[in-house]
């Protein structure tokens, strides 16, 4: 079964546009043309396939057709910029949750928004806000998701075969149901986003929390181990001297050992 607006309407509990391309160069491009034009909060649009699917820092996300769900969600939150970390964190329970429930594979997660089953990174998020010209506002978000559902032919590509992988194994084409099941579980976190309350779901599928991780800032890689996040989602580590810091996201990043 291919992918189709009408079939995800069916399936979604919101009264929300959902367009679906055969062929874009990224979703979340297209998601902030429409956003320009004062599209609707909540406006979702999918793609079958991404010429340029972009990723965070710069990567690119594999995006070959009919094998992965690449969507973008428009978003107008009435929240500060600074607290636009909330959105990707319930956007990663929710993928999380919903991968889980359609494939029935355990999901988890690794801070602060990949989304891995057996060992792999299944699904990546990247959210782009517009803010007003003073900074002070969010204009809108897009909210990027991209989950590799199917193992594409001839699998991954060498620079990625060893951290992708598809959630599923077989064929079955279940991009509909699962766009829907991520759409239904994001909105009903986003509708009461100051409550976090996704946090104690989010806290419990970090896999790296007890464990030996290379803490990686732009200079240095130090070897720490990961105890827990705090309110803000930020990661308390200790060093073997003994000292903990709580690490922001954007600055660094928390790979788990080997
Ligand atoms: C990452 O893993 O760093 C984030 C990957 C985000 C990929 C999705 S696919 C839909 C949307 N369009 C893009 O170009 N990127 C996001």
């Amino acid at each position: 079964m291919d992918i189709s607006a009408e079939n995800v309407k069916k399936l979604i509990n919101k009264d929300i546009d959902i367009i679906v391309f055969d062929e874009v160069t990224s979703t979340n491009d297209v998601a902030k043309i429409l956003a320009e034009k004062d599209a609707s909060e909540g406006t979702v649009v999918i793609a079958k396939k991404q010429t340029s699917g972009r990723g965070r820092k710069g990567h690119t996300f594999f995006s070959p057709k009919d094998t992965g769900l690449y969507m973008s969600i428009i978003l107008r939150p009435a929240i500060a910029p600074e607290d636009s970390l909330l959105i990707t964190t319930s956007a990663a329970v929710s993928v999380a949750e919903a991968t889980e429930k359609v494939s029935g594979v355990s999901t988890f997660i690794k801070w602060v928004n990949d989304v891995y089953a057996d060992g792999k990174k299944i699904a990546g998020i990247l959210s782009e806000a517009m803010l007003s010209e003073d900074m002070t506002k969010t204009e809108y978000v897009i909210l990027g998701i991209g989950v590799n559902v199917n193992e594409p032919d001839g699998g991954f590509p060498d620079d990625i075969r060893n951290i992708a992988g598809a959630l599923r194994k077989n064929k079955e084409d279940i991009r509909d149901v699962l766009a829907a099941s991520i759409i239904n579980t994001f909105f009903s976190y986003y509708e009461k986003l100051p409550e976090k309350t996704f946090f104690d779901e989010y806290r419990q599928r970090l896999f790296i929390l007890g464990k030996k991780i290379d803490v990686i800032k732009p200079d240095s890689v130090t070897e720490a181990v990961a105890l827990d996040i705090d309110s803000d989602f930020g990661l308390i580590v200790q060093y073997p001297d003994g000292r903990k810091e709580t690490l922001t996201s954007g600055e660094v990043s928390a790979k788990p050992k080997e």
